[in-house]
């Protein structure tokens, strides 16, 4: 059987490889492909090109496994691992120019649904920055080779959070709901625009907590290994702090993770 830091290894190049054609394209201009779920959910060509590379790097290299990509779909394996994918998570951002975009891969075994699945390895590469964000599991996790570790407590002048918003308008009463229930936790509120690297950001420290409604599996995949490979805890929705997933995806250190979780679903 494969290692995890094999499959690390793997994930962290293909990320590299992945990231740098974005940035690449970035720099060339973008041009929306397509909306997609709402008029605000865009893919560009570049999300496009960009997943056929790393589903291209993956086919050659591990044909066997199977794949779950933001925009090329999903596809059992043979074996019993699946790699979840998205090419260029922040599009928005991507399009805009905003430099908070990044490759998120994971690569999880059992059945592919976040419900189940147990990560195995993940990389979130934000080329912009420069910054490769990478663990395998119970090996830890990294940031450009140092080890990451989770803000175990807010400090007394509260929690530095982050959120998101989904692109569905019928949802955003609720979100804003949510945030007037959480904000008693914070010191400050973050919208950064791109899930996979809320996740980092907690993993290292930069943001005490994260909470959004709406994610999609390749959202959350690499960026909840991170967390908890980093001492941080992730949840959702759903008996013992549930999982990450549409319902809800919350991660924080280990302090703040319950209050940040009660106050996000409501509880
Ligand atoms: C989106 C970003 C955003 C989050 C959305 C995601 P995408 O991913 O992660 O921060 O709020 O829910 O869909 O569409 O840019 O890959």
């Amino acid at each position: 059987m494969t290692q995890p830091h094999e499959l690390e290894a793997l994930a962290v190049d293909i990320a590299r490889e992945a990231g740098e054609l974005a940035r690449v394209r970035r720099t060339q201009g973008v041009a929306i492909a397509a909306t997609k779920s709402a008029i605000a959910d865009i893919v560009t060509e570049a999300d496009r090109e960009v997943e056929a590379l790393i589903r291209a790097r993956l086919r050659a290299e591990r044909p066997g496994d199977g794949f779950l990509g933001e925009e090329s779909g999903a596809e059992r394996g043979t074996t019993d691992l699946t790699w979840v994918v998205d090419p260029i998570d922040g599009t928005v951002n991507y399009a805009y120019g905003i430099p908070a975009y990044a490759v998120s891969i994971a690569v999880v075994t059992g059945e592919p649904d976040p419900e189940s699945w147990r990560a195995v390895a993940a990389a979130v590469f934000s080329p912009a920055a420069g910054e490769l964000f990478q663990a395998a599991v119970d090996g830890g996790a990294t940031l450009n080779g140092d080890r990451l570790a989770v803000n175990a407590e807010p400090t007394a002048a509260g929690a530095l959070l982050a959120t998101g918003f989904g692109y569905d308008p019928s949802t955003h009463a609720g979100d804003l709901a949510r945030v007037a229930r959480v904000m008693p936790l914070a010191r400050d509120l973050r919208r950064i625009g791109a899930a996979s690297l809320d996740f980092a950001y907690v993993a290292c420290g930069r943001l005490d907590g994260y909470f959004e409604r709406g994610l999609q599996p390749w959202d959350h995949a690499a960026g909840a290994l991170l967390v908890t490979e980093a001492g941080g805890r992730v949840g959702g929705v759903g008996s013992g702090g549930g999982r990450p997933g549409r319902a809800m995806s919350v991660a924080a250190g280990p302090g703040l993770f319950d209050a940040l979780l009660a106050a996000a679903i409501g509880d």
